[in-house]
């Protein structure tokens, strides 16, 4: 998209206040645009940005939904043991995704779970991962009668940081579980080298971001697997839904067969050879799965288009700034589109008293630290646990004493040091999927809030 600035969409008179803000001022903005009086803020009773909702509603469906629904109706087949949509989605994904191999299953969270039981682990084991994450995150760890160890989190990304990995591991430690949260990967390249180093497999929490990139690698397939979620506020959906990917040969066959109660997924041993579980995929939730897809790779574009976009234009504004890549050449999906905040460079306006007056605008923001809830290692299931006679048999007492004294070590994650940077971050997959004019008002209610600071903060 070329960056013009018609009159209408940029800013109409927050060109002076820009200025003293440092951003750079774009094509077609006149010496009147930039001396006439800001907008008033439509939080303060003015005309918002966007009187218009947006078009469309969240997933986005047409016909060919309902064709794909009604055709695997009349099949009859509807378990995927009998139908061809969840065997024939497995080869397409695979493929779109470079990983050797991609199992479905009804869920992301059956996917994790999946993984790290083929994995091997089990009770009195240890896996490594991040209290800044979906719930579903520990679960599947804790249901093993392991240990989830978290590590503190990167203040800069929110995502686990990969620095502190080396110190948590112990002799008890059987996997590393990194989350790849809203799009955005975490320093995967440096936790698979720390992780091939101590011979540890990671299993990538990816739920949140498929078609994320590293280094033109997709995250999902760097670990010895990694989960995707088709749960349906993910950017590919079918309502609930989920998948494997695996590139070892035999790993791929265990989570195949785990997820279809153990049977041979080879077809070479007969009867029930592999521990297991249901975990299938209807042939409805893969036909849904199919029509979506094609939608998908149309949004993915879109976001592309219109993230990287914003990126570039909202970045000239000084406490502005995109998020951090670990490696430069970093694809993020911006099915979430988010910037850092730096308060200080906005009179101190809270990041969600910014982001309140974007939502005035039309425009659907969040705002404040990057803190997934309060954290979960905070949330009420750990003690149920550890207070289980699973728990107390596998770890003993004086273990579960000395794991519950770590939970309190999360410095950044606990708030205790202080956070310089807060996020802006877009609480709807919609807005990026319009027009480019659509952007364009984004880039318009950011400039009006930012012209309008002394107003917003005496509000
Ligand atoms: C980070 C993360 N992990 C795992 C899951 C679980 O996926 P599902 O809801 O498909 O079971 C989710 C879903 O919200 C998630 O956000």
């Amino acid at each position: 998209m070329k960056p013009t600035v018609t009159r209408r969409t940029f800013i109409r008179g927050t060109g002076a206040a820009l200025a003293g803000l440092a951003i750079t001022p774009r094509v077609g903005l006149s010496a009147a645009d930039l001396t006439r009086k800001p907008d008033k803020l439509a939080l303060l009773g003015g005309t918002p940005v966007r009187s218009q909702p947006y078009s469309s509603t969240w997933p986005i469906i047409d016909k060919a939904e309902e064709d794909a629904l009604l055709t695997a109706l009349k099949s009859r087949n509807w378990c995927c043991l009998r139908g061809h949509c969840v065997y024939d989605f497995e080869k397409t994904f695979a493929a779109a995704m470079g990983a050797g191999r991609a199992v479905l299953s009804n869920g992301g969270t059956t996917a994790l779970g999946a993984s790290l039981a083929c994995l091997g682990v089990g009770a009195g084991d240890e896996v490594i991962t991040t209290p800044n994450t979906f719930i579903a995150t520990i679960n599947v760890i804790t249901n093993l009668h392991a240990l989830p160890v978290y590590v503190d989190i990167d203040p800069d990304t929110g995502s686990i940081d990969a620095e502190l990995i080396e110190e948590a591991i112990t002799e008890n430690t059987r996997a590393i579980l990194p989350v790849h949260l809203a799009g955005f990967p975490v320093d995967i390249e440096k936790i698979m080298s720390i992780a091939n180093q101590h011979r540890i497999p990671v299993v990538e929490d990816a739920c949140q971001s498929v078609f994320a990139e590293v280094g033109g690698k997709k995250v999902g397939t760097f670990g010895a697997t990694g989960c995707i979620s088709f749960q349906e506020w993910k950017s590919l959906v079918s309502g609930e839904g989920g998948a494997i990917l695996c590139s070892d040969d035999e790993l791929g066959r265990r989570c195949a067969s785990f997820v279809n109660n153990g049977r041979d997924a080879k077809g070479e041993i007969g009867g029930y050879p592999f521990p297991g579980s249901n975990h299938r995929m209807t042939e409805f939730q893969a036909a849904i799965l199919t029509a979506q897809y094609e939608k998908f790779l149309r949004h993915d574009a879109a976001r592309q288009k219109h993230g990287r976009y914003l990126e570039e234009t909202l970045g000239k504004i000084t406490g502005f700034s995109p998020r951090k890549r670990y490696n430069p050449n970093t694809r993020f999906t911006y099915v979430q589109f988010e910037m850092d905040y730096d308060p200080e460079a906005f009179k101190d306006v809270p990041a969600a008293t910014f982001a309140k007056a974007l939502r005035a605008e039309g425009i659907p923001f969040n705002g404040g630290p990057r803190i997934y809830r309060g954290g979960c290692h905070k949330e009420g299931m750990l003690e149920e646990h550890l207070n289980s006679r699973g728990f107390v048999k596998a770890f003993g007492k004086a273990r579960l004493k000395a794991y519950r004294e770590s939970l309190k070590k999360l410095q950044v994650m606990d708030g205790l040091v202080p956070a310089k940077k807060q996020f802006l971050s877009m609480d709807s997959k919609i807005p990026l999927l319009g027009s480019d004019r659509e952007t364009e008002d984004i880039v318009t209610a950011f400039a009006k809030v930012v012209a309008n600071l002394d107003a917003l903060r005496s509000a």
